[in-house]
């Protein structure tokens, strides 16, 4: 009888032996997510209309919480096994050089100490960029003739002033830093950012307080609805001069080079899922710990599908956080976090 296997001679490599039941796939699995890996993006506003969280329609089950709740939330993260938050503020009131955010009295500050006191044990990671706290909605000064202090009449009307930038950076990092904040992320893709950071948080004592530095942020699409969840949309132009061309991969090590000289803890790559091959050269070229953030974007668009029934919800995110663990990642900045706790433990 013509049989495939005497066609194919005496088959000895079979890989589906190793697939055969669960136990043996459990032990050949070469990346599994764990609780351990997750860092979960918490909103936080001075209040709410209703003193409870406010939802993010275009996010679901993410909301912008009010400080009176703040506490409680972290709280709930950390019973959750969840090692790490990181915080973005919507403060009450913006202007040009978002002066709320190095306030000691300004949103984050504010958030991070009721943290720390109610739940010593979780890292507090703040966000560092001005875009939620200026009236423009740019990452940091804009060069404009009325601004007399800062305006650049050799650079073009409406540019975001890379070194004037720096020194709020500077200042705001300093301040969340002295509210006890354990990782500061700068994320405006500023020249020398992380310089500038590291020399101040130094130079105030908190030579313990570690950057995670946005390293490889890429212009993006994928962060449509959280220009919603921070109140943050720029009011003219793109961030396309300062962060990266999505065609660009080279460029990304370039970024990350500099990032590690300038003394940086811990690089990012983000958006994740578009980007898993920067994951990958960032985790083959740099020993420091990589993370990856799972971007608003990439959360939606699962959410959407699995509300049509179209995806399974619980197995793509699964999925999707996998595959970035597995491009390279040792954390993930993810929506999903809270989530997928309950549905790695449920197997
Ligand atoms: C602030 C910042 C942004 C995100 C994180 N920090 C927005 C942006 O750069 O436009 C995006 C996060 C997300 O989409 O989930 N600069």
């Amino acid at each position: 009888m013509d049989h495939p296997q005497a066609a194919a001679g005496h088959l000895v490599n079979r890989p589906r032996r190793l697939r055969l039941n669960a136990g043996i796939r459990k032990l050949v699995c070469e990346n599994a997510l764990s609780p351990n890996d997750l860092i979960y993006p918490l909103f936080v506003r001075h209040a709410t209309s209703d003193g409870g969280p406010r939802p993010i329609v275009s996010m679901p089950g993410q909301s912008q919480w009010p400080l009176a709740r703040i506490a409680d939330e972290a709280q709930s993260v950390h019973d959750l096994g969840i090692p790490a938050v990181i915080l973005f503020g919507i403060p009450d009131a913006k202007d040009s050089c978002g002066t709320e955010n190095y306030s000691p009295d300004g949103i984050v500050p504010t958030a991070i100490r009721m943290i720390k006191q109610a739940v010593p044990d979780l890292v507090v990671m703040s966000d560092m960029c001005f875009c939620e706290y200026t009236d423009h909605g740019h990452c940091g000064i804009i060069n404009r003739p009325d601004d007399a202090t800062h305006y650049d009449p050799a650079m073009p009307e409406g540019y975001l002033l890379n070194d004037p930038t720096l020194d709020l950076l500077a200042k705001a990092s300093v301040a969340h830093a002295e509210a006890g904040a354990d990782v500061i992320a700068p994320s405006g893709m500023i020249d020398g950012m992380v310089t500038v950071i590291r020399q101040a948080l130094d130079g105030a004592g908190f030579d313990q307080t570690s950057i995670m530095s946005y390293a490889a942020k890429y212009s993006s699409g994928f962060y449509g609805p959280f220009r919603d969840a921070a109140e943050s949309p720029p009011s003219f132009g793109d961030r396309s001069q300062y962060q990266m061309d999505m065609g660009n991969r080279r460029e990304a090590l370039k970024e990350m080079a500099l990032d590690v000289e300038q003394g940086a803890d811990v690089l990012m790559v983000k958006p994740a899922l578009a980007y898993l091959d920067i994951i990958s050269d960032a985790r083959a070229n740099f020993d420091l710990p990589i993370a990856a953030y799972q971007v608003s974007g990439e959360y939606s668009m699962l959410h959407a599908a699995a509300e049509r029934d179209w995806l399974d919800l619980k197995r793509t995110a699964i999925e999707s956080l996998t595959a970035i663990k597995r491009a390279g990642a040792d954390m993930i900045l993810t929506y999903f976090a809270k989530d997928a706790v309950g549905w790695l433990a449920s197997g």
